[in-house]
């Protein structure tokens, strides 16, 4: 039969048998003099691959070289010799064994026929960047995260609800919104691209402005209201024009609502969960995180381990600011309170100061968005982030606004539009609940989980201003 690489591995019981695998050749060299071909084979199930050893009667065993062919392989599995891996593969006998090269890879073009590309240059090759092993173990650690994900909330019974990705709300309210224009009966290459042939796409959903969506939070608080505890899972967009390492435009976002919540419960959800994922990872994926401990960053495993041990560390935007104006240090800005912490200063407190996650609650209203639960002191609202070193943000959420007057009263602080937010105001108006929740950025937990510095490498085909080939 044929079995993946990863399977093999793990089962020394097929030992002593025939079987069949299908992948791609990470390296191919010809040795013992010309008469036998060791083939590096991978088929993603895992970073390790299945050394292959051809014997020089195949046919196609001429065609055997350089990296990157496919090929189909039936042959015996046997205890391997060397001590790099605890099995491979021999294709010797002509009448039971089979090697075929299913795809040849020219190594005149072929953009990965090199070793140790940076990545850099893998982003520009993104349809290709799958093959390198880098980019393989981060799919798989994706896979995982979102497998953990679903696991984690149906486990506390969440509903997992679709929330549209087309919508006409702001659900931050911070206007930075990417816009839908239809194209019909044209294909892409009779779309005018230059200015003169532009036509006005201003209300171009159907006469309707749209846009898409910043996130799922509005949406799932609807059912959420219904329904109880619900999470969202889904691709979020952002017209940020910015270029460092942790904004991209699309990314995806995990956002669980809590009915009956307040910030203690919101909070106690979120480290849960982060920790479910860290927990995870170790469990299900410790192929792949020592090829980031040994290629991206050393200590990797045991930092994880060590988020694991502890409760995080919790204090006010109040406190967290106090430490930053205590600090000793020169900052580029000098916060007050009231000012934005900036990603210099949320990376002293949760590098320098606490060394591992913190949650930095109560934020002066003025920093957030509109729909976050007012403190009794009118100048805080209930909302929480948690902030990594390395990375700053990885989760913002709040309790939510439940009483009406106090909502419209933050609509008009915010200067927005009431109209707009009337479904959004209903649920205030009939049955209303305490409720609270989350968003974590999936990109941002990814990185953590990996030490990738970079969230362009997190994610299969990165979208920043003015990237979107592929
Ligand atoms: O803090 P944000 O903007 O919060 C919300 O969108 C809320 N509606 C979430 C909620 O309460 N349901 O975004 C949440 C998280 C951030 O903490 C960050 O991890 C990630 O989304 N994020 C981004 N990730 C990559 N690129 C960007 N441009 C991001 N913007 C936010
Ligand atoms: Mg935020």
């Amino acid at each position: 039969g044929r079995y993946r690489i990863d399977y093999i591995m793990r089962t020394p019981e097929l030992i002593g048998q025939v079987v069949i695998v299908k992948g791609w050749a990470k390296t191919a060299r010809v040795q013992g003099g010309g008469d036998f071909a060791f083939i590096e084979l991978n088929d993603g199930s895992s970073v390790k691959s299945l050394q292959v050893v051809v014997d020089k009667s195949f046919p196609e065993f001429s065609r055997i070289s350089g990296t990157g062919f496919s090929a189909s392989c039936k042959g015996l599995l046997i205890e391997s010799p060397g001590d790099k891996q605890p099995v491979e593969m021999q294709i010797t006998s002509l009448t039971e064994h089979d090697f075929k090269i299913i795809g040849d890879c020219d190594q005149n073009s072929y953009p990965l026929a090199k070793k140790n590309h940076s990545l850099e240059y893998l982003r520009e090759q993104a349809h290709m960047r799958p093959r390198s092993n880098l980019i393989g173990c981060v799919a798989r650690i994706r896979n995982a995260l979102a497998f953990a994900t679903h696991q984690f909330f149906n486990s506390r019974g969440f509903l997992y609800v679709h929330t549209p990705i087309v919508t006409a709300s702001d659900c931050e309210g911070a206007g930075e919104m990417l816009q839908v224009t239809t194209v019909m009966g044209k294909t892409l290459k009779e779309i005018p691209v230059t200015p003169e042939g532009n036509v006005d796409y201003s209300m171009d959903f159907f006469g309707r402005q749209a846009f898409l969506t910043v996130s799922g939070q509005l949406a799932v608080e609807n059912y959420s209201c219904a329904l109880s505890d619900v999470y969202t899972f889904g691709p979020t967009f952002r017209a940020e024009n910015s270029h460092t390492t942790r904004h991209l435009a699309e990314f995806w976002m995990i956002e669980p609502e809590l009915a009956w919540c307040d910030l203690e419960g919101d909070m106690e959800c979120a480290e849960s969960y982060l920790k479910y994922c860290l927990q995870y990872a170790l469990d299900n994926c410790y192929d792949d995180l020592e090829f980031f401990e040994e290629r991206i960053e050393k200590g990797l495993i045991a930092r994880l381990r060590n988020v694991l041990e502890k409760p995080f560390a919790r204090m006010t935007y109040t406190e967290a600011l106090e430490l930053v104006q205590k600090s000793g240090k020169t900052f580029s800005v000098m916060p007050k309170w009231g000012d934005d912490l900036q990603s210099e200063h949320e990376r002293y407190v949760s590098e320098d100061v606490v060394k591992g996650p913190v949650i930095v609650y109560n934020y002066p209203k003025v920093l957030k968005s509109f729909y976050m639960k007012l403190n009794e002191d009118n100048t805080t609202v209930q909302a929480m982030d948690i902030l990594v070193p390395k990375i700053g943000e990885v989760i913002g959420g709040s309790v939510r606004e439940d009483r009406l007057e106090k909502l419209d009263e933050m609509i008009q602080f915010k200067n927005l539009d009431k109209e707009s937010y009337w479904w959004y105001r209903q649920l205030r108006m009939y049955g209303t609940v305490p409720h609270a929740g989350f968003g974590l950025g999936f990109e941002r937990l990814v990185m953590m989980v990996t030490g990738v510095e970079n969230i362009r490498d997190v994610i299969p085909f990165p979208r920043w201003p003015g990237h979107a080939d592929f």
